[in-house]
């Protein structure tokens, strides 16, 4: 298990743009972010060290379930009938069942070393939620959870794990805050957005100075938490002597691919080989393939910074999909700056694509895949696909990034033949990008 995160920071060819306090529009500095962060946290979000300590608490509750599996798909390989070498590397035997307890672990134990008794924070999938919620539990901090209203509905036994760690969960929109209230006055039956409820957790988190935010996703500190996952995987790929050509992870804010694929990708900075990698995007909510690069707010309510990311539009609104975690306007500003770059490429797919390609994984490997995770199964499954017209002997490393066994009944609406595929209103985009806050570009 990996004594240190791997930063991305020290190896860029060029630096991020900066993020921009919305009212001056000059860079913040770590004290405008004091009110919703702890110092160590804000430290790590602008660090360029290569290499940041994990501390030895946070290892102890890692050992629960880290490192985790990597595996080679070989019945995958066979029913594709692919050359290619598939391996994945298995986060779903966490506790909450994904990669989110990898973050929430440590936002919980630097909030809690700094003296924060309350946390609270957004979930899409619910994945991120029941990960704070079981890490603020281990740490003694109290956690409030506001659920994206259509995963709320859709998932009620995420909200039940949580409540069984000891958190409160809410629908968002909810009437436990201003904004929410607002929403909810415009529109009852609201299905909620991420970026909404990321402006419930951060008005109530800017409010008191004993309660804290967390982010599951987008920020550089939660990408940082997640390189266990890639450094793990190079270890486990070299005791298999291999190394992969192609990686693929599928993307909502950005972490869990940034996990499995920035070890790789400074590698390859810092002279080593450089594989292609893939992000897969959900073609419903395409902030990397149909975003505008751009500064804008990461919530609706517009209390974040700006900070400049491939986006939808912060008001915009997805259509109510199954991968809820996949459902968020942006992604993160280091992923986007890596797609700038041209290090990165990225790919859209339908949910019942995805779905397709998680059920043939299934039944091959025996993981039933979260409805997010069926993303990077399909975009492994392409990958082989064209190993398979070209001849070519190709390994593949994907991220399974979670398990679906809370998200059953929407493969039960799949195999019912119910799953459509939901597309975005082109109009509510086209007004989303037109609401874009204006920053002029830095001489
Ligand atoms: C299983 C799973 N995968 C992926 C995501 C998307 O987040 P990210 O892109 O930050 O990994 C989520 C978010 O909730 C999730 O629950």
């Amino acid at each position: 298990m990996p004594k240190y995160w791997y930063n991305i920071a020290a190896d860029l060819p060029k630096a991020p743009p900066p993020v921009l306090h919305p009212g001056t529009l000059q860079p913040v500095g770590p004290d405008d972010l004091a009110p919703l962060f702890p110092m160590e946290l804000i430290l790590q979000e602008v660090s360029t060290e290569r290499e940041i300590e994990i501390p030895e608490p946070v290892r102890e509750i890692y050992r629960l379930w880290r490192p985790s599996p990597l595996f080679r798909a070989h019945r995958l390989e066979k029913a594709l009938g692919t050359p290619a070498k598939i391996f994945y590397k298995y986060e779903g035997v966490s506790p909450a069942g994904s990669h989110k307890p990898n973050t929430a672990v440590p936002q919980a134990f630097y909030n809690a070393q700094a003296g924060t008794r309350r946390l609270t924070t957004e979930t899409g999938a619910g994945q991120w939620g029941t990960s704070l919620s079981f890490a603020g539990q281990l740490f003694g901090l109290e956690v409030l959870v506001f659920q994206v209203r259509v995963s709320y509905d859709q998932k009620p036994y995420r909200r039940a794990v949580m409540e069984t760690y000891g958190a409160r969960c809410l629908p968002s929109p909810s009437t436990e805050t201003e904004y929410g209230r607002r929403v909810l006055a415009q529109r009852p039956d609201h299905p909620g957005s991420l970026g909404i409820a990321i402006s419930e957790a951060v008005e109530l988190a800017a409010q008191r100075d004993d309660t804290k935010y967390a982010l599951g996703s987008v920020l550089n500190h939660v990408l940082l938490h997640q390189t266990v996952i890639g450094l793990e995987a190079m270890e486990q790929l070299q005791m298999a002597d291999a190394w992969p050509d192609v990686i693929v992870g599928a993307t909502g804010g950005g972490s869990n691919f940034a996990g499995i694929a920035f070890p790789f990708i400074g590698h390859g900075l810092r002279g080593g080989a450089r594989p292609r990698v893939v992000a897969v995007e959900p073609a419903a909510c395409p902030s990397l393939t149909r975003g505008k690069y751009a500064y804008d707010f990461g919530d609706t309510a517009h209390l974040t910074p700006l900070t400049k990311m491939h986006t939808l539009g912060s008001t915009f609104t997805p259509p109510p999909f199954h991968a809820g975690g996949l459902r968020y306007h942006g992604m993160a500003p280091l992923v986007s700056h890596l797609k700038e770059l041209g290090l990165i490429e990225a790919v859209a797919y339908t949910q019942t694509q995805c779905f397709e390609a998680g059920v043939l994984f299934a039944r091959s490997e025996g993981i039933v895949p979260a409805p997010e995770a069926n993303h990077a199964v399909k975009g492994a499954i392409d990958e082989a696909l064209r190993c398979k017209r070209e001849g070519r002997s190709e390994t593949i490393l994907f991220n399974l990034c979670g398990h679906g066994h809370f998200d059953m009944a929407a493969y039960q609406k799949y195999f019912a033949g119910e799953l459509k595929d939901e597309t975005y209103d082109e109009r509510e985009l086209a007004m989303a990008l037109a609401g874009l806050p204006s920053v002029p570009e830095p001489v």
